[in-house]
């Protein structure tokens, strides 16, 4: 297993890119398979979770290859609808390829994910918004099948706003009769870069941002010569954490490729914790205090309410606040396990079933640390940054899967940091 090994005390400094949105590659890499021309994807971000979906998608019949700075997509000769058991386990995530089998085979076939580090990731809202377009869904040997042969559109509204199953429906309804309107729809801006590139491939879609997505079923002819190309919207939670690295560590960075608005949420607690933040077109910048303040009360929230990708990272941030935070996590019902990590640490809270109260210490020492989930990890690797000493963060493979070699990105900012492979040699 690989580890990343910290040197605390450093301020960061500088200026980083933020990379491509790992939740808005995935389901874009999702509905390329519905293209008919060849797709050039520029800032996919180069992650575990996206090699997996781009392997589910050459197991399906989709070619790609590296194109300069984009990934070259081709999906003209997909032809299969059975998504690859281990490789659809391992990504969670990769249950919104039902939606766009089903738009273009009439059928699919994917085992139940499983559950994950941060909760029971139930899939109900996809499959009853699937069913009500006409799926027959048949749940056996832990697989799903789907028969979709007959897609009528329909008037959708979501108990929740989930995110996953609004993707998944979007991609469905492009190849139902007539109009599906989604009501209750989650309004993440990673649904507005899909909905662009669903457009962009000849879908008609309107709403995407708001809570009610329109999509009329049927697709505008495009050109299979000639190739569509689209951008992948910057990382908002890749952009949330830098930040909050720097105001942990007393820093001053500047982030490019960054979209103030699509954090605004997290900006509004970095200014409360006494941070001052300053924002252009596609720019955020940020000078942290000499003590941060306490947070009041971070609550999380569906979009645009504060993230609960930001949980853990603002969990750290305020475990070195003066006074009393509070953290109520809303979405996820299992996502504090770094809390006990950062106890190690010398960190001080109370816990109430999604409540965590903090009582911010003047230091954290560092420590072996294990991370247990994507975002915990990164709030790990951000504690360190801020400790006296050297923190050893473990498991840090699950970091990989959100965060392109986040020891590189810190490092050009002045953090003393590096990472430990997995081969004996290098066990310290
Ligand atoms: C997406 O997950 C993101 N993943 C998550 O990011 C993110 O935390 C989450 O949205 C919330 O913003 C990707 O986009 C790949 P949801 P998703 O469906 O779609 C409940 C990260 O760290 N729910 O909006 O799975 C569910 O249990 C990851 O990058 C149902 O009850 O999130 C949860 O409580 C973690 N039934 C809530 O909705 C369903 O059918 C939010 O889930 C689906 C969801």
């Amino acid at each position: 297993m690989a580890s990343l090994i910290v040197t605390g005390g450093v301020p960061l400094s500088g200026t980083a890119r933020v990379s491509g949105a790992k939740n808005a590659a995935l389901p874009i890499l999702a509905a390329s398979i519905l293209a008919r021309s060849p797709i050039l994807l520029y800032d996919c971000p180069k992650l575990r979770d996206v090699e997996n979906m781009l392997s589910i998608l050459a197991a399906l019949g989709v070619k790609h290859e590296p194109a300069g700075e984009a990934i070259l997509l081709d999906a003209s000769r997909a032809d299969a609808y059975v998504m690859p058991q281990g490789l659809s386990k391992a990504l969670r995530s990769s249950i919104f390829m039902l939606g766009p089998l089903i738009a273009r085979f009439g059928s699919a076939v994917c085992t139940f994910p499983g559950g994950c580090e941060i909760g029971h990731r139930p899939i109900d809202l996809h499959l009853r918004g699937l069913s009500m377009l006409g799926v027959r869904i048949r749940e056996e040997h832990g697989l799903i099948l789907c028969d979709g042969s007959d897609l009528t559109g329909a008037d959708i509204h979501l108990d929740y706003p989930s995110v996953g199953a609004t993707e998944n429906i979007m991609m469905a309804a492009v190849a139902a009769k007539g109009d599906t309107v989604i009501r209750n729809a989650a309004r993440e801006p990673e649904i507005e870069d899909l909905a662009a590139f669903l457009r962009k491939i000849g879908c008609f879609v309107t709403g995407d941002g708001t809570s009610t997505v329109v999509i009329r079923g049927g697709m505008k002819r495009t050109d299979p010569h000639a190739p569509i190309a689209h951008r992948v919207m910057p990382d908002r939670i890749v952009a949330g954490t830098l930040l909050c690295a720097a105001a942990m560590t007393g820093g001053e960075i500047a982030l490019d490729n960054a979209v103030p608005t699509h954090i605004a949420s997290a900006l509004a607690k970095l200014r409360e914790a006494g941070c001052t933040v300053t924002a252009a077109e596609n720019r955020v910048f940020l000078r942290a205090p000499k003590r941060l303040r306490e947070i009041k009360l971070i609550e999380t929230l569906p979009y645009p309410g504060f993230p609960t990708d930001l949980q853990a990272q603002f969990f750290a941030l305020c475990t070195l606040a003066e006074g009393t935070s509070i953290i109520v996590e809303n979405v996820f019902e299992n996502r504090f396990k770094h809390g006990p990590e950062l106890i190690r640490m010398g960190a001080s809270y109370t816990q109430k079933d999604r409540t965590v109260i903090l009582r911010g210490v003047s230091r954290l020492t560092g420590a072996r640390v294990t991370a247990k989930d994507l975002r915990g990890g990164a709030a790990l690797t951000l504690a360190g940054l801020a400790a006296e000493g050297e923190t050893t963060v473990e498991d840090a493979e699950l970091i990989d899967r959100g965060y392109e070699r986040l020891e590189e990105t810190l490092s050009s900012l002045g953090a003393r940091i590096r990472r430990l492979g997995s081969t004996a040699k290098e066990e310290p």
